[in-house]
């Protein structure tokens, strides 16, 4: 059996939190800033946050969204910002954190804007400042004794752009790590995700290897979808859209609610609401292709 990725992962955040935690008595460099690495969906923020849970670390998140700011120079200093936060929590909280920024490459490769490259400029420089400089940050212009801070590990999620961090990477200021569930790890999550509902391993194994080569999300999307269906139905039952606010809000204080019944999800189900969504893929992916055609046709 291949060796799990999920331990391998977790093997390595752990070993990445504990040794910037000892930095200052560690006789060897330590990479400030982890970065996992992978495709959308597979799992990156959600085993992150349960790692985070486990160890008890309380850590600041950010997004690529607010790294996207119009003025220049901005995702710079929030970094710094919320760097500085995670260095309070620490100090206030007594309890260990990390500033965590999810899809630090998500604004990336969005053609011809050039603010996104500049952003991205500053991005890499900061962190490269902040390795350098672990626990001297200023967020101002002058600097002040409260400039001091705690050693703060970073962990950035993102798809696969190691030449734009490559020197971030190959300095040793950022170790990196490329998640990529195994068909193991997948069915584990899996089973993870549908053991409320009863569904058996096996079951999970006759799902997954139904849908093939399909990011973590999709198959969290089946369970939703069933549950959809359950929705649309109940809503028919009490007396269709149009009735459903009335029932929903004015109703006298003796009238309950119709009851909902979560629906039972049987492999059946599961696997009908996945033809669904590849049918969806396929109707997404053809409308992308043919206005990339379009526009080549523009040129
Ligand atoms: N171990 C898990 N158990 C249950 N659900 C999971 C697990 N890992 C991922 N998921 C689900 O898969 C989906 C994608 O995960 P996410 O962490 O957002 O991916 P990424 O950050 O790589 O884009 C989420 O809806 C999440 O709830
Ligand atoms: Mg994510």
């Amino acid at each position: 059996m291949d060796p799990s990725e999920e331990t391998l992962l977790i093997t390595h955040f752990v070993c990445h939190i504990v040794k910037n935690y000892l930095a200052h008595i560690l006789n060897t460099k330590v990479p400030l800033i982890l970065g996992i690495w992978g495709g959308k969906g597979q799992g990156k923020s959600f085993q992150t946050e349960l790692i985070f849970q486990t160890m008890g670390i309380e850590p600041v998140i950010m997004s690529a969204g607010e790294l996207e700011s119009e003025r220049a120079g901005e995702p710079g200093k929030l970094i710094r910002e919320r760097y500085r936060t995670a260095s309070q929590v620490v100090q206030n909280q007594g309890k260990m954190s990390c500033l965590m920024i999810n899809d630090i490459d998500a604004g990336l490769g969005r053609f011809g804007n050039t603010q996104m490259t500049v952003n991205n400029q500053i991005v890499v420089g900061t962190l490269m400042n902040l390795s350098d400089n672990p626990t001297r940050v200023s967020v101002g212009q002058d600097w002040r004794d409260s400039d001091i801070t705690n050693r703060i590990p970073i962990i950035v999620t993102g798809n696969d752009f190691s030449t734009i961090y490559a020197p971030l990477i190959r300095d040793g200021r950022m170790d990196k790590f490329y998640w990529q569930p195994n068909l193991e790890d997948i069915l584990n999550i899996v089973h993870r995700m549908y053991e409320k509902d009863g569904i058996s391993r096996d079951e999970v194994e006759r799902v997954v290897k139904t849908f093939p080569n399909q990011a973590l999300d999709f198959y969290g999307a089946l369970r939703s979808r069933t549950y959809d269906r359950s929705i649309l139905k109940w809503i028919d039952d009490i007396g269709g859209v149009e009735n459903f606010g009335s029932k929903l809000l004015k109703r006298r204080k003796d009238q309950s609610l119709p009851v909902f019944i979560p629906p039972e999800q049987t492999v059946d189900a599961l696997l009908e609401a996945g033809y669904s969504l590849i049918k969806e893929q396929q109707l997404i992916m053809e409308n992308k292709l043919s206005k990339e055609y379009m526009k080549n046709i523009d040129d």
